[in-house]
């Protein structure tokens, strides 16, 4: 049988740039991908409520895929910004194993983001 799963997270943006200010590149680059930094980065203003969009799509994708205690890589699920400005989600090692072994595919993600809060969304389909 095939059913759709979701998973959502709301992060506040003050969270996530006051963890920026505190432990810089190391935080960063901890949680997120070269390409999703480099995205952020290019938003000038908007890079705290673009990092906490993806944070909180980790979280949404967390949900998702239910992994053991211990958990997995926050880089291990990547977004990736598309040219058409909507975002994929690319899943990487030990999410990619997760996913196969519960059977999930079709994964889907969508962002939204203001100064307070940001928000996502992520839906994948579970066969079993
Ligand atoms: C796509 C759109 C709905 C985004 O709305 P918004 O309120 O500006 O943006 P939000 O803050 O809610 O969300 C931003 C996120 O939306 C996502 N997004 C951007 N364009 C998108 C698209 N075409 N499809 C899906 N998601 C999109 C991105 O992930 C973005 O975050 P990121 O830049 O950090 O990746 C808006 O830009 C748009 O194009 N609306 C259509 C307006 C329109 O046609 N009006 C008709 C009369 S003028």
């Amino acid at each position: 049988m095939t059913q759709v799963r979701v998973g959502t997270d709301l992060v506040e943006i003050a969270s996530i740039a006051e963890s920026c200010d505190r432990f810089g590149r190391r935080y960063l680059e901890r949680i997120f991908t070269d390409a999703e930094i480099a995205y952020c980065e290019a938003g000038g203003t908007e890079m705290a409520q673009r990092l906490a969009a993806r944070f909180a799509a980790k979280e949404a994708c967390m949900k998702v895929l239910r992994p053991p205690d211990g958990g997995i890589p926050w880089r291990s699920i990547e977004v990736v910004k598309m040219p058409g400005g909507w975002c994929e989600l690319h899943l990487h090692d030990a999410a990619r194993r997760l996913a196969e072994a519960g059977g999930l595919t079709h994964f889907s993600v969508c962002l939204s983001h203001e100064r307070s809060a940001a928000v996502a969304v992520v839906a994948a389909t579970v066969t079993n």
